[in-house]
This record gives structure tokens, sequence and C-alpha cells, in this order.
């Protein structure tokens, strides 16, 4: 079990001085928080969350000037060969888009979300065909409506392979530059669409995060020297309370090296598991809060990172409030708190934390989103 530390019982003790934070968020909303040091502020939108549920859509407009709309995954969206069904992600994007939110599409290709039909090698193509011919669909699709796609997801896993990339369905049948084609798809169905690589584990340093960031960086610098055009890295930013093995300096670094190949850097996927916090939902939700602040302050510190997005901005449409994933089940049965708001949408301590880390980040100007 997680030992609060003596910084979070001070900062319980003193919960009054993030108050007018928290006042200033729900006044204003986070996004316009954000976009006073020129950043962008937004949320993953679902149907349940956004069209299926007034109350959460509007926590969603009044706190978000992006939102990422994670309706685009390829077996989702194409369930047999040719066949497409967006109804969803058309919904959303229409919602987003009513809204005056600007989208980013995630994702297109992710080893999680490959068609079972693809893979077996039944899509009546070639597998390499039938891949650009899905990235090329969809974005073109879209084509002017998504600012940024997420191309790549998830696509290094050090040990795997000497190049770095994750052994999965998509290398073995589209080959060792799919990554390369599948970028270079979107960018001439879409020339003016910002094109991302995304993953995650990359605030860790410990052994296994240290080889993942190098194998990233690795991919990074090698799509760079061969002209692919990847404008954005996308560091999904799924954090465990109290950040254990976050090594900061190492972290600071990293997002440098990242930043120097040019890219701009997005927090694609931020919240908290609180999984391994004691069950008192004070004590709880504070130690939730330093740790959004804790990993902002830093984040934020690198000029390049343009935006932060949550995965979700309540508790009650969280991936991690999803109960049928194990990996987030608390020992003691008690609902998870990761979001920023509550199950009811009031605004936790985490909400307060994050607006004063968006208020405290170094101005940056001309950020591209
Ligand atoms: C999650 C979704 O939010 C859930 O609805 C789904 O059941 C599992 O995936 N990394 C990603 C996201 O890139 O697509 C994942 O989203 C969370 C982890």
């Amino acid at each position: 079990m997680f030992k609060p530390s003596r910084r979070t019982l001070l900062r319980l003790a003193a919960g009054a001085m993030l108050m007018p934070a928290l006042a200033r968020a729900a006044e204003v909303g986070l996004a316009r928080i954000a976009a006073s040091r020129g950043l962008a502020f937004g949320t993953m939108i679902e149907p349940r969350s956004a069209t299926g549920d007034g109350a959460a859509g509007q926590l969603t407009a009044e706190n978000s000037g992006l939102v990422t709309d994670a309706q685009f995954h390829w077996a989702a969206t194409t369930p047999s060969p040719g066949a497409e069904t967006l109804v969803n992600a058309d919904r959303m994007l229409a919602w987003a888009e009513h809204q005056h939110l600007s989208v980013r599409g995630h994702a297109l290709l992710w080893h999680l979300q490959t068609p079972d039909w693809w893979s077996r090698g039944d899509a009546g193509a070639p597998a390499r065909q039938a891949l650009t011919t899905h990235v090329d669909k969809l974005v073109r699709r879209y084509a002017g409506r998504i600012s940024c796609w997420d191309v790549v997801n998830e696509v290094v896993r050090a040990g795997d392979r000497a190049d770095g990339l994750r052994d999965s369905p998509l290398v073995r049948l589209a080959g060792a530059d799919y990554v390369d084609l599948a970028f270079h798809t979107a960018h001439a169905a879409d020339p003016l669409a910002r094109l991302a690589c995304n993953d995650y584990g990359m605030e860790v340093g410990s052994r296994t995060g240290l080889a993942k960031r190098a194998a990233f960086l690795k991919l990074i610098s090698r799509l760079k020297a061969k002209g692919v055009p990847l404008t954005t890295v996308g560091i999904q930013s799924h954090l465990d309370v109290g950040l254990p093995d976050f090594d900061e300096t190492g972290f600071r670094a990293f997002l440098r090296e990242v930043a120097g190949h040019g890219v701009d850097i997005v927090l694609s996927e931020l919240d908290v598991t609180d999984r391994t916090a004691p069950m008192d939902i004070t004590l709880r939700d504070q130690m939730v809060a330093d740790t959004y602040r804790r990993y902002l302050d830093v984040a934020l510190d690198e000029p390049k990172v343009s935006a932060v997005v949550c995965w979700g901005l309540s508790d009650r449409y969280s991936w991690i409030s999803d109960l049928s994933l194990p990996e987030h089940r608390r020992t003691d049965g008690a609902p998870p708190r990761p979001c920023l708001f509550d199950q009811a949408f009031q605004a936790k301590p985490a909400c307060a934390a994050v607006a004063a880390a968006l208020a405290a980040a170094p101005v940056r100007i001309g950020s591209p989103i």
C-alpha cells in the first residue's frame, strides 16, 4: 500500500491554498487557463461521455479547447474488409465541431485494434495494400476536420526486435517500414494534418522504462532522418499515484531530446490510477492531485509540450473505472477516483492542481494546436 508523503500530508493540511485555483478553474474553465500560457487543453471523448450524457458533454465543452475522438480504431470502424462503420466517429466529430473544439484522431494503427480479418490475411489484397487503403480512406474522408492524427499507437517495445519496434502482426505482415508507410499515406491524404506517434511508459526511469525511451527515440530519429512527415509526439501519461520510478531529471532530458527532433509534444492521455492509494477519499484525492501537479510541473517546463489531453475528465466515464479491466481494480473494491472531476462531475483537488500547474506553465508562443 502506498504511504502518503510528508508533502502530501502538509498539502492536505493547507488544502485551502489550492482553493483559488479551483475557483478559477470552475469559473473560466481549464482550457482558458491553458490558453493564457499558449497551451491547448482537452480530453478524450467517446459516445457515453459526450453526446450520450448532457452534463458530461457540458463539462467537456466548458473545459476543453480540443478533444481526442477515440472512435477511429481500425477493428471497430472496419469489421470486415471494405465495410466501414463510422457512425460513432461522425457523431463525435460533429459534436466537437458544434462546440468549436479542434480534434485529434485516435488511432489509425494500434496492435490492439488490428482487425482479425486483416491479421488472418483475409483482406482480399496484400496486407500492406490493405493497411494503406485503411489509412488513406480514413484520413481522406476527414481531411481538414482532424487537426492531428495519432498515426501509430504503442509501436515500440524494447527487447522485441533490434529496431525497437513491437513484434506484432503489423510489422510481421506489413513490413519493418510500415510506420513510414502509414505516415506517408496519411500525409498524402491530408497534407495539412499534423501526424503523431503516440506511446506510453515514458515517464518511468526503471530499466524497462529507460529501454523503452531509447527505443522510442531511436524510432523518432530514424523517421525524421528519412524525411517521414512526423510532426508530433504523443506521450500518453497514464500515471500511477505517487509516481513510483519517476526520474524527473531523466524525463526532462528525454523530453528535450524528443523536442530536438523538431516535433511538438502532446501529453495525450493523462490520468492517474489510484489503485495503490489508501481508501480514505480525502487523502486519496490529495495524493492523486499531487501526482498530477508534480508530473505537469516537470512536463510543462518543456517548451515544446503544446497540449495536455486528459483520458476522460470525470471518474464516471474513465476507462480506469471500467472494472472489467483487472489491472485497474482496487483490492479494497472501492471505486477508483483517477480524474479531475468525480462521478457527479464535481471538481476534485486534482482539478485545482491541474489548473494551478497550467497557470504556472511558462508561456509558449506559436504552439501548433
Ligand atoms: C482505452 C479506452 O479508453 C477504453 O475504452 C478501451 O476499453 C481500452 O482502451 N492507451 C491508448 C488508449 O492508447 O486507446 C486506451 O484507451 C488506453 C491506453
